[in-house]
């Protein structure tokens, strides 16, 4: 093994490649709040395309494009439903309810998955001034801390016709949407059907270094860009990161199969069953994450604790099969001091 160690936090550690800055330094552009940023433009059309939406909305993050997403949805007083352990939930750490006032109640599934009964139950139509009103349902495709879970298209359909009868709108956190493709096959446009808005990432197993979007209506678009200016989000000559977005959908998505396969050669000396690592994420259960997490980074392997006895390790971009393989065995071995 070498001096560095092998990163394994977040596939959002990964650095920009030599050929994704090229791109960046070749891009054109121009300022975006004035929506003169070329590439920015081509990348909001490429990925509003690909889902077959009417729009797309370049973003600084992940939360601000959900953010973003769920408030096109969802209003002041009123309810969003989503899984307990849900990234908007539990990770960003309140700006749902701080920014757009509204707020959430949630149902648990042990695979960050759909329980259609529970949302049937939980769902609360307007009855003006009684009960907060149901407006949209969330859902995230790959779940981040159930183990980058591939919600199944099949679930997807089902909440699309329960929401439609209700009336209420469908949020998906896609920010590993690209890792839910990869691993199930379902094309782009067909997760898009499923819901009215999406929030993507290009900054996680994608490679690039900043960048997500927000992807829907026309108008919900064009609400969004005000309120993403009036949260301090509008950006000028950021075609050079809408470059590395361009760069990654061209050159970084069908790779992510060698991170699922990395995940799995992981997992089994883990001891986590492969047949649950769907995609580019393993969560292992622990009696001490954090001691685990010191005794893997002083034996140079970096892991992160996601809980009290939650252990995860993310495969990406900058972790080769070779790495993969040394990271496993150092794994292995620390796993089987504290277990
Ligand atoms: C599922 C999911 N959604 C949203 C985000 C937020 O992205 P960002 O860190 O760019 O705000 C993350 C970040 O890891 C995530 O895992």
């Amino acid at each position: 093994m070498s001096d560095q160690p092998i990163d394994l936090r977040s596939d959002t550690v990964t650095k920009p490649t030599p050929d994704m800055r090229a791109a960046m330094a070749a891009a054109e552009v121009g300022d975006d709040v004035y929506g003169e940023d070329p590439t920015v433009i081509a990348l909001e059309e490429r990925v509003a395309a690909l889902f077959g939406k009417e729009a797309a909305l370049f973003t600084p993050t992940g939360s601000m494009a959900n953010v973003l997403a769920v408030r096109s949805v969802v209003g002041v007083g009123e309810e969003v439903l989503c899984e307990s352990s849900a990234h908007i939930a539990r990770a960003e750490l309140g700006a749902h309810g701080a920014f757009t006032g509204l707020t959430m109640r949630t149902w648990t599934h042990e695979r960050g998955g759909l329980d259609l009964a529970a949302v049937e139950s939980l769902f609360a139509p307007d009855l003006g001034p009684f009960f907060v009103p149901t407006k949209a349902i969330s859902i995230e495709n790959t779940h981040n801390f159930a183990g980058g879970t591939v919600l199944p298209v099949d679930d997807m359909r089902a909440l699309r016709a329960f929401a439609n009868s209700a009336g209420a709108a469908v949020h998906l956190d896609g920010a590993r949407i690209w890792n839910a493709h990869v691993a199930s096959g379902v094309p782009f446009e067909e997760y898009g059907r499923q819901v009215d808005v999406l929030a993507v990432c290009l900054s996680k197993g994608l490679g690039a270094p900043v960048g997500s979007l927000l992807v829907g209506s026309a108008e919900a678009v064009a609400e969004a860009r005000v309120w993403r200016k009036r949260m301090g989000g509008g950006m000028r000559q950021v075609g050079i990161l809408a470059a590395a977005g361009l760069y990654a959908l061209d050159h970084h998505i069908e790779r992510l199969a060698e991170d699922h396969a990395n995940a799995r050669l992981l997992a089994e000396a883990c001891d986590v069953d492969p047949a649950g690592v769907e995609t580019n994420i393993v969560a292992i259960d622990v009696p001490d994450a954090a001691a685990v997490v010191t005794a893997a980074r002083d034996a140079g392997v970096l892991v992160g604790a996601v809980g009290p006895r939650t252990v995860r390790i993310v495969t990406h971009l900058d972790v080769s099969a070779a790495q993969a393989k040394d990271a496993a065995a150092v794994m292995a071995k620390v796993l089987a001091e504290v277990r």
